[in-house]
């Protein structure tokens, strides 16, 4: 079995070293007031921003050279996203729509717009394109997942799990190890990349959200943080402390 690591930590500040990780595929929140147990998803909308540019910097910090990130945005984020993520080195590679059978937020029935049923990913390189892999999926910029969130098969421990078939769709694809995700949540990601028999890495800021995530994948002790042997990259510190 391929390692994974799930631990506690803020991403504004990976504990990782430079250059060590080879894809990247997260869906930060998305300040939309959801209820993330101890987390604020309610942020001014200037620091909303400067959160993205921090965490995408540190993102990039982290990143290999030729490595890819999927970056799974709410629409009205894009606009401003991907101006942030150039300014730090990022190379705008792709936009890719994620079409699902529940929407977020309010219906629009009658009264209001449309119906919000997509998400968006971005995906960045960083330097040149690298060759993709063959997967077992479609190669088409458009993942339509027709179970709805709210009834997984295997069951919902968070908020805004993402699908495991559309995590294993596109790290099946995209080469690249180990993968991150520094807003772990549920451990989709982890998870799908174990099932695939790649290494992965979730971070989340909330120690009960790790824990959770901790139990569905089963690595780990009681603190819901688990071992990456045999990957001397990982240092739990991040790199500028004074340890
Ligand atoms: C959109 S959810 C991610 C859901 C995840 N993709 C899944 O499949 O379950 C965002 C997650 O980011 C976490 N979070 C918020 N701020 C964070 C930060 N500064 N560093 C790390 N995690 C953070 C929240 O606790 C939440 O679990």
């Amino acid at each position: 079995m391929p390692d994974i690591l799930l631990a506690c930590a803020n991403a504004e500040r990976i504990p990782l070293a430079d250059d060590s990780v080879g894809l990247i595929l997260t869906s930060p929140p998305y300040n939309v007031g959801l209820n993330y147990e101890g987390y604020i998803d309610n942020l001014p909308h200037d620091e909303f921003v400067e959160f993205n540019r921090q965490w995408m910097a540190e993102a990039y910090r982290v990143m290999r050279e030729g490595g890819r990130a999927y970056i799974i945005l709410k629409d009205n984020m894009i606009w401003w996203f991907r101006e942030i993520a150039e300014c730090i080195g990022w190379v705008f590679s792709q936009k890719l729509v994620w079409c699902k059978p529940n929407f977020i937020g309010k219906a629009g029935r009658i009264s209001g717009d449309w119906n919000y049923m997509t998400e968006d990913i971005l995906l960045f390189r960083k330097g040149k394109r690298t060759p993709m892999q063959s997967g077992f999926s479609t190669t088409h910029n458009w993942f339509l997942e027709t179970i709805p969130q709210s009834n997984f098969k295997e069951g919902r421990i968070h908020p805004a799990q993402l699908p495991l078939r559309l995590c294993t769709r596109i790290i099946s694809r995209t080469p690249g190890e180990p993968i991150l995700d520094p807003f772990a949540g549920s451990g989709s990601v982890v998870k799908a990349a174990n099932l695939l028999g790649r290494a992965a890495i979730g971070f989340d800021i909330v120690p009960s959200v790790v824990n959770r995530a901790a139990i569905r994948l089963r690595v780990g002790g009681k603190d819901g943080s688990g071992g990456l042997a045999g990957l001397p990259m990982f240092s739990a510190a991040h790199p500028d402390d004074d340890v």
